[in-house]
């Protein structure tokens, strides 16, 4: 069982995407092992061109991400970890998969139209085939299994049906049998912390672009920005510590955040609050927990964020076998599709 993911180099990454994807990464690397695979994650910085950016900024970026998915656990000796534009072959599936591209489902994107929504200047075709590139990132693997937060649900359904079109339009053997081209793969998403709300406003998903500052727990936020954070948190009027998503959005949150960051269930971590005096009890709680899991990572971010050409190292190991993969499914596709010339052999 062969496990791919991607994440952003954009912004700063919060305890969303460290509850919803990165900690799912770091479990995912032993339990690929356990199926004689690998997993493989890969920093998306062409993803991150499809809205307004600062090339300089993206570069400093993508260095921080680097070093947060290495403090959080991810092993070079044990997953592929590689930076998605070191591999052409991403950028070359996802011009040929946009012949298997539905141009109306691109257009029911939530993601599209949010994104679209917030630019000034320009939308950008980037952004609107923006899941077709996410498509070729796993299609290149053949991965089976996408560990992802909920808001990414959308687009791995469509990367499915991408690779059940491909297969149908192209995987056709010379016996006229269809022949299974590229791997449908299926999201994998958390059932506890898969969609992380804003603390200041928990009907809103914690995000790096739609968010609220006072309301984004960073990954990288000093211990008493945290607390602060957390003792500011929205709740509601009455006081019982109860986990009820659709009555007590900003109290499920925060339990959800407990349970997650104390590595135990939603009941046990509401168990655990039978004697608060009220909110403030709960708050100090979570605030504590979520110190306490982010501690060691940052710890260990500031060991290896100054090293850029160690970094780079470790990118450009984990592009190389990247590309050996990549390179295997590409020969496949441009076979099975016409293009370019026959191969040898
Ligand atoms: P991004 O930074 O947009 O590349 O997101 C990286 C990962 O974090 C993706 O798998 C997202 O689904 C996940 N993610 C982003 N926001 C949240 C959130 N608020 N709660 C849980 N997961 C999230
Ligand atoms: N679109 C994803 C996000 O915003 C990032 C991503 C790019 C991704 N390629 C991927 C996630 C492939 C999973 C698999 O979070």
């Amino acid at each position: 069982m062969r496990i791919f993911s991607g994440i952003q180099p954009t912004g700063r990454k919060h305890l969303g995407n460290f509850v919803g994807a990165i900690q799912q990464y770091v479990e995912g690397q032993q339990r690929a092992v356990d199926h004689g695979d690998v997993a493989i994650y890969c920093i998306v910085d062409l993803h991150a061109t499809t809205v307004a950016y600062e090339p300089r900024e993206l570069r400093e970026r993508l260095y921080d991400t680097t070093a947060i998915l290495l403090a959080a656990g991810l092993d070079p000796e044990r997953c592929v970890l590689f930076r998605q534009s070191d591999v052409q072959e991403h950028a070359e599936l996802a011009w040929l998969l946009c012949s298997v591209t539905s141009h109306g489902d691109l257009n029911r994107m939530h993601q599209f139209k949010d994104k679209s929504a917030q630019q000034r200047e320009l939308v950008s075709a980037g952004l609107f085939v923006y899941p077709t590139l996410m498509a070729a990132d796993v299609l290149a693997y053949r991965a089976h299994d996408v560990p992802v937060g909920d808001d990414q649900r959308q687009h791995v359904e469509l990367m499915r049906d991408i690779a059940i079109r491909f297969n149908a339009r192209f995987g056709a053997g010379a016996d006229g049998e269809p022949q299974e081209v590229l791997v449908v793969p299926e999201h994998r998403i958390p059932a506890v912390g898969a969609r992380i709300m804003d603390l200041q406003d928990p009907t809103r998903k914690m995000s790096t672009t739609g968010g609220s500052v006072e309301g984004t727990v960073y990954v990288l936020d000093e211990p008493a920005a945290i607390t602060k954070k957390f003792k500011r948190a929205v709740t509601d009027s009455d006081n019982e510590i109860r986990h009820d998503r659709a009555a007590k959005p900003g109290v499920s949150n925060l339990l959800e955040l407990l349970a997650v960051s104390r590595g135990t269930s939603i009941d046990e971590a509401q168990a655990s609050m039978a004697d608060a005096r009220g909110y403030g009890d709960l708050k100090t709680a979570v605030g504590e927990a979520v110190i306490e899991m982010l501690a060691p990572v940052q710890e260990r971010y500031a060991q290896l964020r100054h090293d850029e050409a160690a970094l780079e190292a470790t990118l450009a190991a984990g592009a190389e076998k990247a590309r050996a993969i990549a390179s295997d499914t590409l020969a496949d596709v441009r076979a099975v599709m016409g293009v370019g010339p026959v191969a040898a052999g």
